[in-house]
C-alpha cells in the first residue's frame, strides 16, 4: 500500500455554489450520508455563517454523519470562525476551515489589505480556531497567483499557531500541472515547519486541468485533495472526485499513492447528486458518463469481446456498474450484433446472419442508435422462423 491520500469532498460547500446546483436540507443529509458511505475522509458540509439555511445544514450533516471528519467553511472574521464552531461542534470529528486571499490582486482589490495584515489576520483567526477545535485547516485562496515567498511566510506563520492542514486553492483553475507540482514541492522544501501539517490541494477547472492539477500536486508531495462528485463548483467546476479517484486507482505504478474511497459507491453517487439537482453528466464524461464503458466501433467490440483490457483501462464493476455497454451503431461489427441476436434469444444460421447484418447496417446508417427494440423489428419482420422460443 503507498502513501494514503485524504479525500476531502466539497460537493456541499463549493460544488453548491454551482449555478443551480443549490439543495435544500434533506437534500444534502442525504447526500452527506452518501458520501460516508463512499468513505471520503472529509465533507466540506457548508459555509456556516452564508445563511441560515446554510448553518442549519452543517449543523444537521454535522450531528449526523459519525465516520468522516465534518468541516465548516470560515473567512479569518471571528464572527465566521465562531458560528462554523456553532454548526459543528456536534461532529464527532469537527475541522474548522478558514481561509484568506494571498495573491497581490486579491489583497489589492479585494481585500484592500496590505500582505502584513493578511498575515496578522490569518494569525488571529487560526489562534480562535484553534480555541475551539483542534483540528483546523488554512486555505491560502489564490495562491497560485501568490508570491511563493509570501506563501512560504503565512503558510509558516498559522502551522506555527496550530494550523493542522494548508491547503494551496488554485482559486481561478490557471495553473498547470508542471507548475502546481513545482509550488507544492516549493512548499515541502522551503516551509521549515511544514512536516506539522498535512498539505491539501484545491483546483479549479477553468482551463480543464483541475484533475491532472491535482494528481501532479500529489506528485509534489500533497496528501489531501479537495473535489467535488461530478466535478461541480464554481464557473467551470472544481477537481472531479470519481477522476481523481480512478486515476490514483488505475496508476498506482505512477502516483504510488492509494485512498480510502469506496470505488463501487461512485456511480451509485454520481447519480445520487445528478437525481437531486437535476444536473445530468454529460455522455462522455470520464468514469460516471453514460458513454464511459460503452463501445460501439466494431473493432473495439470485438477487442473488448475477447479480452476486455483491450480497450478498457479499468472494468465497470470497479465503480458500482453492473457491465459494459455494446452500443450498436453503424461503426459495430457482425460479432457484436452476433451476440446480441443471442442475447435476445434469436438463434441464426450463418445465411440468417448475414442478411440480419445487412438490414441492421441499412438501418445504423439513418440512426444515432439500433436497439433491443429495432433487432427485434429487423428479425420479426423475414426472421420469425430463426427466433428461439423460450418460455
Ligand atoms: O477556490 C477557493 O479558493 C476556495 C477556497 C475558499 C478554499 O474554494
Ligand atoms: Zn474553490
Amino acid at each position: 500500500m503507498g502513501r494514503l491520500i485524504k479525500i476531502f469532498d466539497t460537493t456541499l460547500r463549493d460544488g453548491e455554489q454551482s449555478p443551480g446546483c443549490s439543495m435544500n436540507l434533506q437534500e444534502k443529509i442525504q447526500m452527506a450520508k452518501q458520501l460516508e458511505i463512499l468513505k471520503v475522509d472529509v465533507i466540506e458540509a457548508g459555509f456556516a455563517i452564508a445563511s441560515p439555511g446554510d448553518f442549519a445544514a452543517v449543523k444537521e450533516i454535522a450531528k449526523s454523519i459519525k465516520n468522516c471528519t465534518v468541516a465548516s467553511l470560515a473567512r479569518t472574521l471571528p464572527k465566521d470562525i465562531t458560528c462554523a464552531w456553532e454548526a459543528i461542534q456536534y461532529a464527532a470529528q469537527p475541522r474548522i476551515h478558514t481561509f484568506i486571499a494571498t495573491s497581490d490582486i486579491h489583497m489589492k482589490y479585494k481585500l484592500k489589505l496590505k500582505p502584513d495584515e493578511v498575515i496578522e489576520s490569518a494569525i488571529s483567526a487560526v489562534k480562535l480556531a484553534k480555541q475551539y477545535c483542534a483540528d483546523v485547516e488554512f486555505s491560502a485562496e489564490d495562491a497560485t497567483r501568490s508570491n511563493p515567498a509570501f506563501l512560504y511566510k503565512i503558510i509558516k506563520a498559522v502551522i506555527d499557531v496550530g494550523a493542522t492542514v494548508i491547503n494551496i486553492p488554485d482559486t481561478v483553475g490557471y495553473s498547470t500541472p508542471d507548475e502546481i507540482y513545482s509550488l507544492i514541492y516549493g512548499i515541502s522544501q522551503n516551509v521549515s515547519n511544514i512536516h506539522k501539517a498535512e498539505i491539501s490541494v484545491h483546483c479549479h477547472n477553468d482551463l480543464g486541468l483541475a484533475v491532472a492539477n491535482s494528481l501532479a500536486a500529489v506528485k509534489g508531495g500533497a496528501t489531501q485533495i479537495e473535489c467535488t462528485i461530478n466535478g461541480i463548483g464554481e464557473r467551470a467546476g472544481n477537481a472531479a472526485l470519481e477522476e481523481i479517484v480512478m486515476g490514483i486507482h488505475t496508476r498506482k505504478d505512477i502516483y504510488s499513492v492509494d485512498c480510502n474511497v469506496e470505488t463501487k459507491q461512485i456511480l451509485r453517487t454520481s447519480k445520487l447528486l445528478s437525481t437531486i439537482t437535476g444536473i445530468q453528466v454529460q455522455p462522455n464524461k470520464a468514469i460516471v458518463g453514460a458513454n464511459a464503458f460503452a463501445h460501439e466501433s466494431g473493432i473495439h467490440q470485438h477487442g473488448v469481446m475477447e479480452e476486455r483490457s483491450t480497450y478498457e483501462i479499468m472494468s465497470p464493476e470497479t465503480i458500482g456498474l453492473s457491465q459494459n455497454k455494446m452500443v450498436l451503431g453503424k461503426h459495430s461489427g457482425r460479432h457484436a450484433f452476433h451476440e446480441r441476436l443471442k442475447m435476445l434469444g434469436f438463434d441464426v444460421s450463418k445465411e440468417e446472419l448475414d442478411r440480419a447484418f445487412l438490414r441492421f447496417k441499412e438501418l445504423a446508417d439513418k440512426k444515432k442508435e439500433v436497439d433491443n427494440r429495432d433487432i427485434e423489428a429487423i428479425m420479426t419482420k423475414d426472421f420469425v422462423e430463426a427466433r428461439k422460443v423460450y418460455t
